[in-house]
This record gives structure tokens, sequence and C-alpha cells, in this order.
């Protein structure tokens, strides 16, 4: 028996402003199984993980939806925790980088940092927005490209043409924010020095805590040397204060990994779990499994924070490639940028858990999501393999032997070979190299069904003075399967949970291999999985494609909505205002109106009453995007009729018109029927 490790493991925070998407679950599973291994080998060992909820594209998201940034991660991090849950992540915690604990570590790493000398300031300058106040991250820049000339263009890199460029080499820039020009304005920031911390970093990074693709780019970051680094932003900016400072932020960045730290603490403080076991001795095992892009964060950053800190450093940081589908990058036009949710609406997440481990190494490569390749293998492999071993067997032990297993295995060399295997096996997985791991246990699958199909019980079934010989052959069948079960199992949990229940087995863990079932009554079988059909494949790139189209695309502005707005009308009395019944109202239903090219239906519920109301917003909304929304409408204007049907007052809406129509859309704690004062 190996000594029980303690371990602690973490998948790369998601941003709070976006849908989880297969590429997101790469990680996921990936860090899913190993954690769901480690725990069935016998280890200590707790996966947690949160949303990554500050920064400014979050900010500007919730501006843009309406509503407050607390909404907005609250919203984003239901949907996250749902989409994980239904693929079986199963994290012991998750929490956000919006919390007090995270607030707490990042407040008292920095002062530690500071007071340790590891902070500097300076005054830089950066693109400014001079309407929206606001400094502008690279990213919230557009304009034209200075190569080919196509208009609203990102900063850095030109959609049209594919050239990469400064963004200071944009033509006619303009704020994605508000449409100004961007200014130049010079504003303090605070760097904290990484290079003081080279030594460390150069020893940390060549003593096997980082796999050698990233050891060979860090030599890379070390020869064109370890800058400063940016870990201030002005206000406005959704985050953490920097203490002792004004109108300073913590970078999303600074804070994210602890978030980390800040999870496991709420996991802490819930259960008995000692944190400073985990983050300050060298005793437990700390592991991060992340993409190769923020590599540098966590490679570099990470380990000189935790140490300029006081804490202790990860043991190892795991980065895996990108995913590509059908050999591209995923894309929204060709329906392969496929959300958690687009796919679990039309298949069971274990296809793709198993699909993944199938390809996964424990190096750097993008792995590709083949989807014909994907139907063939799952089909193949689970149904057609592991799957067969026990619907071929389990008939006959349920018929003729009323579900009791019989007294001895038939052929215990190949039954202790499979049992062989295993220690080979959880190296695979200890090791990450599941996709190893996947062919080899499917080759056991292959000699189980070699040992059947040679022995074939359903002809002897029908043989006189062989029904003991048929018991035996399906019992060494049934056990077969269980020793693949206990393989399977970190990969696909949800069919293991069955096939246990069929096996009458109990939990089963990887010390279990050795104890074959005998003498022992198993359950009816059902069948475990089905194949996946191409219909299902084609219906999740169809909807894939869907969801495009009904997504709000709105740019938080283009350049030509920076228009200039409507003079203010002539003054009224406030008895004149007091008259307007303004009514928060939830659009329950909006539809097209046939022969209207401008107009949509709208099904308002303002509390006590439903109203039918048509509004002029065609241009700007599709109806999806509206049903649910909280709106404002004119409650008491005179119903009037209209060509298309009565219509029961009005909405409120701002903008010039066409594209550029927003309605009014209040924060969700406004409920229908409430008084707009
Ligand atoms: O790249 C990303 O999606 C980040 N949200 C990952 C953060 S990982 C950790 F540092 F928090
Ligand atoms: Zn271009």
């Amino acid at each position: 028996m190996t000594t029980q490790r303690k371990i602690l493991i973490t998948s790369a925070l998601p941003y709070a402003n976006g849908p989880i998407h297969l590429g997101h679950l790469v990680e996921y599973i990936q860090t899913d199984i190993w954690a769901r291994f480690q725990k069935m080998r016998g280890h200590e060992c707790y996966y947690v993980c949160a949303d990554d909820a500050h920064g400014t594209p979050i900010m500007l998201r919730a501006r843009q939806d309406g509503i407050s940034p607390e909404q907005l991660i609250a919203d984003v991090s239901r949907d996250h925790q749902a989409d994980f849950s239904d693929f079986f992540i199963d994290f012991d915690n998750y929490h956000s980088t919006h919390s007090d604990e995270n607030r707490d570590l990042s407040q008292s790493i920095y002062r530690t940092l500071r007071d340790d000398g590891h902070i500097s300031t300076r005054t830089i300058s950066q693109a400014y927005d001079p309407e929206a106040n606001m400094f502008l991250p690279d990213r919230f820049i557009k304009g034209t490209c200075p190569k080919c000339g196509v208009e609203d263009q990102y900063g850095d890199n030109c959609e049209a043409c594919g050239a990469t460029y400064d963004t200071t080499d944009l033509k006619d820039p303009y704020s994605v924010v508000s449409g100004a020009t961007p200014i130049k304005k010079d504003t303090e920031h605070y760097f904290f020095k990484l290079a003081d911390f080279e030594t460390m970093l150069k020893e940390w990074t060549t003593s096997g805590h980082v796999q050698s693709e990233i050891a060979n780019k860090l030599k890379e970051w070390f020869d064109s040397g370890l800058r400063d680094w940016d870990i201030s932003r002005d206000a406005p900016y959704w985050g953490f204060e920097i203490p002792d400072t004004t109108d300073k932020f913590f970078y999303v960045w600074l804070d994210a990994p602890i978030g980390y730290m800040a999870s496991f603490k709420n996991l802490c403080d819930k259960t008995d779990l000692n944190f400073d076991e985990f983050w300050k001795s060298e005793g437990t095992e700390l592991y991060h499994f992340i993409g190769k892009d923020i590599a540098y964060f966590h490679t570099l950053f990470w380990p000189a924070v935790l140490q300029g800190a006081g804490y202790r450093t990860p043991t190892n940081v795991f980065c895996h490639g990108f995913l590509t589908v059908d050999g591209a990058k995923m894309s929204k036009s060709r329906g392969t940028f496929i959300k958690a949710r687009t796919y679990l609406d039309n298949l069971k997440p274990e296809y793709l858990r198993y699909y993944y481990a199938a390809k996964l190494s424990s190096g750097v490569d993008d792995i590709d999501l083949n989807l014909e390749d994907f139907q063939q293998r799952v089909n193949t492999d689970l149904v057609g393999k592991f799957v067969n071993i026990a619907s071929r067997v389990a008939s006959f032990i349920k018929k003729n032997n009323n579900g009791q297993l019989s007294s001895t295995l038939p052929a215990p060399e190949l039954h202790q070979k499979m049992i062989d295997a295993g220690e080979q096996i959880a190296q695979h997985f200890e090791n990450r190299k599941y996709s190893q791991a996947t062919r080899e246990i499917m080759a056991l699958a292959d000699k189980a069904n070699e040992y059947i199909a040679d022995k074939e019980p359903w002809a002897k079934n029908k043989q006189e003075g062989k029904e003991q010989e048929v018991h035996d052959i399906c019992t060494q069948g049934i056990n077969m399967f269980r020793i693949l079960c206990i393989y399977l199992k970190p990969v696909l949990p949800e069919v293991i949970k069955q096939a246990e229940a069929f096996l009458n087995c109990g939990e089963l863990s990887w010390t279990d291999l050795n104890k074959p079932l005998l003498n022992h009554s198993i359950n009816k079988f059902k069948p475990l999985m089905q194949r996946v059909e191409k219909e299902a494949l084609d219906k999740i790139v169809e909807s894939s494609k869907e969801d495009i189209k009904t997504a709000p695309q709105k740019a938080l502005s283009n350049k030509h909505s920076n228009v200039k707005n409507e003079p203010i009308a002539d003054e009224i009395e406030f008895d004149d205002f007091a008259k307007i019944d303004l009514r928060i109202a939830r659009i329950v239903k909006a539809e097209h109106v046939e022969k209207a090219d401008k107009l949509l239906q709208l099904t308002l519920d303002i509390g006590d009453e439903t109203r039918n109301v048509f509004a002029g917003i065609k241009s700007a909304y599709k109806p999806e995007d509206l049903e649910g929304k909280l709106t404002v409408m004119v409650a008491n204007l005179k119903p009037r009729k209209m060509r298309f049907g009565m219509s029961e007052g009005m909405v409120l809406a701002a903008g010039p018109g066409g594209k550029d129509l927003w309605i009014l859309n209040p924060d969700e704690g406004a409920k229908p029927g409430m008084k707009v004062k």
C-alpha cells in the first residue's frame, strides 16, 4: 500500500462573462479525471475552482446588459456551475474571486510584497476615453487597419488581412465604450518587481515543476529579461481596491490565482481542513491545470507572488493545448464553437469525457475533436467493446441462475492478467497520459470480448449438460467487465455508478481489483450507453450556428453610433409628469408580427395583469433576445387600435433608431408591476 498523499488540485478560473464551451471542457474534464483518479487511489484530495469575476470586460458587459456586475457574476456563476455539474465535474468547492476570502488574501499578500520592497510605482501614459472617463485596455480600442484599410478592427490585429500591429498604429482609432477618439493620459501605476525573484524562478522552473515544453519557453522569457508586472488599474474598475490608495484597483490577473487560495479557504471554513497545511507547508501537493496560453502567469508571476508573500510554491503546473474542432479553430459561423449547454441538450456528457480522455496526453499539443471520429470512437469503444461485455453475458445469469454468479472463474489467468495491467494503467493516469490509459483499457476489453466470442455461451446455452460451463463463462465475463469499470471510473463516473448498481457491488475503488465477485447476486442489466447518432451531432452544429444568430451581437459602441442626441423637449409641469404611470414589465413573450416590418408584438407582465403591446423595435432586437427581460412601460397610455390589434401601452426605449435602439432594462431586483418614480 502506497502512503496516502494530500493533494490540492485546481483548474483555471473561467471568466464570469461568457458561457462554458467545449474548449474550456478539455481542461475541466482533464482535471476532473485526475482528481477522481487520485481519490480512487485512496489519497486525500481536493479539487477547487471559482469564477474569475473581475476586470474591465465584466464591468462593461454588465453595463451593456443594464445590470450590476454583482448580478452578472451571480447569473454567470449559476450557469457555469450547472454546466460543470452536468458534465460531472466534481469540484469539492466552487467559489468566486469576488469574495471576502479573496479580498482579504489579495490585500494581505499585496501588503507583504509591498512591505518587503517588491512593489514599485511609476507614471505611465495610457489610452484614455475622454467621454467615458476611463482608461482603455487595448481590446476596447478599434479602428481602421493600417495595412488594408478595413474599418472596425481590434487593437492589435486585423481580422480581414491578418496583419498585426500596435494599437497606436490604428487609423481613426475609437473607443469601443463610447465611440470617442482615445487620448493619451498619464497615470501612476503599481508594479510587482518580478526580477527580484529571478534566482528563485530559475531554480523553480528547472527542477521538475513544469513540463519540458514550458521550461523551454521559460528560457526565452528569462533571456528577454523579467520585466516589472503592472498590477494596478485606475477607477472605474471592477475589482478590489489596492490598500492605502485612492481609486487604484488590483488588475484582475493579480487576484485571479489568489482565487485558488480563496476557494480553498472557503472550503476550510466549512470543514475542518487546515488552510496552512496546503498553502504553507511542502508536505502536501499543489497542482494547477491550465491552458498553455496562461503559462506566463502561472509559472512566473504566480510562484514569485507566492514565494514573496510567504506561501509554498506549486508542486506542478500542468499545461494543456487548445481544442480544435474538425481540424480548425472553433468557428461560430461553421457551428463548431459549441457551448457546453448546446452539447448537453443533444448528447450525454460521458461521450465527450471519454473522447477527450482518448485524445489527451501529458504534453501541450492541441487536441482535435473530429466529429466523425468522435462518433466512431465512442460507438466502437464504449458501446461496441466495453458495454458489450456485460450485455453479452448478463441475460444468461439472470435467466439461468436467477442473477447469482458462480463460485469459480474458468480463466483465472486472464482475469489476473487484467488485474496486473492495473498498475501500468494507474501510472498512465498519474502521468496524465490518458490516451495511453484508454488504449490499454480497450485492449483489455478486446481480450474480454475475444474470450466470450471464443467460448460462445449463447451456443452452449442451447446444449444439454453445459449449464455449469455457461454459468462460469458468464461469471468470468462479468468479472472482467468489473475490472474495466474500475479503470474507466475516473472517466465515466455516472455510467460506472449504474454499472455498480447492476453489479450490486457498492462503490468500486482501485483496491477492489483483486476481489472478484463469486457466489454473488447481480441485478438486471440495463443498457448503459446508446450509440451516438449522426443526427445528434448535426443538431449540435446547427444549433451552434443558431446561437450566434440569436446572441446579442451589439458592440458596446461603434463609431457610427456616436450620434448627436436629440434636443431636450419643452419644459413640463410636475403634474404633467405625475400623470404618466410608468411600470416595470417583464417581457414574457416577444413575437414577429406578420407583414409589419418595424413592429414586434410583446406580451408584458406587469404584476397583476398582462398587456399586449406593439413596439417599433424590430430593427434592434430579435424576439428571442427579449423574452424574460425586464423593461419599463407606460401603463396608463390609452389603448390604441392598430392595424394588427390593440396596443395597450408603450415600452420605453432610447437611441436614434435602427439597430441603435435600446429598451430600458432595469436590474433584476425590480419586480413586474413596480411603479417607476
Ligand atoms: O484565461 C482565463 O480564462 C482566466 N480567467 C484564467 C484565470 S486562472 C487563475 F489564475 F485564476
Ligand atoms: Zn487589415
